[in-house]
Order: C-alpha cells, then structure tokens, then sequence
C-alpha cells in the first residue's frame, strides 16, 4: 500500500493545473486529485477513484473545464473510459454531463433521485442510473466497496457524500467547503481554516440540526481524510476538529430565524 503524506501532498498549491496528483494506492485501489484549471475563491475539486479497470470521476465538473479534465484523466487512464460519475450536488457542475457521457457511453450515474431529475435540464442522455438513495452500498469486481451517505439541507436537499471503505476517504460533496484565493490543497492550519469555511457554511447550510444528523450518519466510520467538492482537503490529525466544527456550527435558519424554537 501507497499511504501518501498528504500534509506533503506534491506541489499543487503552486501549480494546480499540473499532473494529477496521486492521495492513496493500494494494490489496483487509487485516488487521485485531478487538478483544476479554474482560479476563484470557490475552487472546485474533482477526483478520481480507480479500482482495477473501473473508475469513478467525483464531482466531473462544468463544460467550461471539461477539456482541461478530459485531458487530465487521460495521463492516468490511457484512454481507458471513466466507469461512473459520482454527482452529489444540485451542481452548475452538472452542465457538462452530455459531454461525459458522449465521451464515456455506457457510464453509470450515481446520484439520487431529485438530482437525477434535475439533470434534464443538463441535455440528459440515456445513461444507466445508480439511485444512492435506494443502493446506499456500491461494490467494485474486486470486492472492494464504496458506502453512499445522505446530507440532507447541506446544502442541497438531494445531497449526498461517498465514503471509500478501502482508503478511509470520505467525499464529503460541499459539506467541509472553504472559500479562499490563496489555495492549499491539503490544511496544515485549521483554525485559520475554520475561518474560510465559515465564509460557505454560515449562509448556505441549511441549520445546525441538519449538520449534527449528518455527524450521527457517519460516527461509526473510520475516516482517514475528508475530501470537499471545494476548498481543501482535511488530513487525519484534524478530522475531530472538523467533525466538532460541525457540531458546533451555527448557520441557515438558526440565524436567519433566531426566535423561533424548535418545538
Ligand atoms: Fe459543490
């Protein structure tokens, strides 16, 4: 097994359109940060899982960086095709998905119900449709699984994140999202970090019930880092950290409504 340093994790902050970079192997199990050709505060991260010759691409990403991100995944996958894309998210993200699928026919979707639907108005194409919502579990050939965990309200009512039992990485979609122009791949500093999380979770998050039942779905599993749809990945050493700051996290309607009691 590859157990990469992720606090060492290459030189992405500089140059994040490079290669893409390798976070965890083992055996024909792998993770990849893909890269990202966008420069904003709201960065978005797409990764790739790769298990024998299957692949699933997270968070595929918007028509305006699919060129970048085509020819990313084609260094690791010599033209291999991606198996499945993972969309969690009611996502602009999403208007690409015509050109994955004409790119990669016969690539299943795994999303839930309601993003599903709304990916009609993407151009949807016919595509084989992996409901998480029904099949919480996905099992690769070799065995190796993937577990599918609702996030109800953060932010999107459909929202879900995955969780790769083989790696420990938990893709948290945009729960654990920081907004920042000067981007690290990997948080070496959480208290500054908490800051730029802030700056997504106060006004977007649904409320701190939403949050804490989100914390109840995933006590029991071992998470060795969390990987955002934005901002930067939190390593092992501040995943408590990370699961207080939402515990603790006071956003949406607790703010927005703060006379009215639950009742
Ligand atoms: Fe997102």
């Amino acid at each position: 097994m590859i157990s990469v340093d992720l606090s060492k994790a290459g030189n992405r902050n500089s140059d994040p359109c490079g290669e893409p970079l390798l976070l965890f192997q083992s055996d024909r199990h792998a993770v990849y940060h893909i890269g990202t050709a966008e420069d904003s505060a709201f960065r978005s991260n797409c990764y790739l899982l790769t298990d024998g010759s299957e692949s699933l691409l997270i968070h595929p990403r918007g028509i305006y960086e699919f060129s970048f991100l085509y020819h990313q995944l084609n260094t690791i996958l010599s033209k291999e095709p991606v198996t499945g894309l993972v969309i969690s998210g009611a996502d602009a993200d999403n208007s690409a998905l015509t050109e994955w699928l004409k790119n990669y026919p016969g690539c299943r979707l795994f999303t839930t119900p309601f993003i599903h639907l709304m990916l009609t108005s993407c151009g949807k194409e016919e595509y084989t449709f992996h409901d998480v919502r029904e099949e919480d579990r996905f099992l690769f050939t070799s065995g190796r699984s993937l577990k599918f965990i609702p996030a109800p309200f953060l932010p999107s009512p459909a929202a879900f994140a995955c969780y790769d039992e083989t790696s420990g990485f938990l893709f948290s979609g945009d729960i654990w999202a920081a907004m920042d122009m000067d981007w690290h791949l990997v948080v070496d500093d959480f208290h500054d970090h908490e800051m730029k999380m802030n700056l997504f979770h106060i006004d977007h998050m649904a409320s701190n019930i939403s949050a804490r039942g989100f914390l109840n779905r995933i006590g029991d599993l071992k998470i060795t880092a969390i990987l955002p749809h934005h901002g930067s990945i939190l390593p092992k050493p501040f995943v408590n950290e990370a699961m207080d700051y939402l515990r603790r996290l006071k956003c949406g309607t607790d703010l927005f409504y703060p006379d009215i009691k639950q009742f």
